[in-house]
């Protein structure tokens, strides 16, 4: 049985990495899902990847004009939204003394303002059509506990988690569920500019960094980003309607809350 059947999905950050196994996992059950991605060119290529159901949307989180633009096109395209993964994120590294305005700006205006307004524009449609809906933020480790080098980042998905609650507890009496993913270290593209960031700043051989976080995992390695998709449908379905306002850790036992 297809879990997901007759939901349409907007999964912000899709074109590659977590967001999009995200996609390839709703498909398999069921779902239409827009890929919506500052790299259009790239999102194309993912949906033609994919199949039929799903479809590229350009969407920068950092522009309101834009969120509104991707939020419209897949209501008008696809008559309304049942899921949002607010997932765009980004990742930077420095000392405390190092970090710049432009990374604190950038970081914030991606990872915590974009989520935010992603899942407010989204939000307004939920509730002017009256079926609920799914609203998944993904947060991290990260926002669990500070990091030397982390600082902004941690910030960020600290605040993400913060958020889910808030809204969370808002947005219930209108049926809809805002809950969170937590990952620990998750093996792709992302962590290959974590690693070589890491080198930078630890003096490290590339790749090290990312042999000693996986040898720390409990459960004896990094994740992957298919590791994820069990909960993301789970977050995503009937079977999470009682859960509000939660942050689930998918790490390997990393961290324990
Ligand atoms: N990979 C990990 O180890 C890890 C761990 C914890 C949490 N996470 C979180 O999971 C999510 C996905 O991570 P990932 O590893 O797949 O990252 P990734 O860097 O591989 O993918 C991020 C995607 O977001 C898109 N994006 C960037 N800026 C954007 C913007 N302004 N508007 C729209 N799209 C934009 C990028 O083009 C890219 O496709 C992120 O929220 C990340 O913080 C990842």
């Amino acid at each position: 049985m297809q879990r997901l059947a007759d939901k349409t999905a907007l999964i912000t950050g899709a074109a590659r990495g977590i967001g999009r196994a995200f996609a390839e996992a709703y498909v398999r059950e069921g779902a239409t899902v827009v890929i919506a991605d500052i790299d259009l060119g790239r999102a194309k290529q993912t949906a033609a990847d994919i199949g039929p159901k799903a479809h590229a949307c350009a969407l920068d989180v950092t522009s309101q004009a834009s969120i509104d633009d991707a939020v419209a096109a897949t209501v008008r395209d696809f008559g309304g939204i049942d899921i949002l993964i607010n997932n765009a994120a980004l990742f930077d590294l420095a000392p405390i003394v190092e970090i710049t305005r432009d990374s604190y700006d950038r970081l914030f205006s991606i990872n915590l303002a974009g989520c935010l307004f992603t899942l407010q524009a989204v939000a307004k449609t939920m509730i002017a059509r009256g079926r609920g809906g799914k609203i998944i933020n993904m947060a991290s480790q990260a926002g669990r506990r500070g990091e030397p080098l982390v600082a902004v980042y941690c910030a960020t998905k600290a605040a993400v988690i913060s958020l889910t609650q808030s809204a969370g507890l808002d947005l219930i009496k209108h049926g809809i569920n805002v809950n969170a993913i937590a990952p620990g270290v998750v093996d792709g593209e992302h962590w290959d500019g974590v690693d070589a960031l890491f080198a930078k700043y630890e003096h490290r051989a590339p790749g090290e960094k990312k042999r000693l976080v996986g040898e720390a995992v409990p459960f004896g390695r990094m994740g992957t980003a298919e590791d994820l998709t069990g909960m993301a449908v789970f977050l995503a379905g009937p079977e999470s309607d009682y859960i509000v306002a939660q942050t689930y850790n998918v790490d390997g036992g990393n961290w324990m809350s």
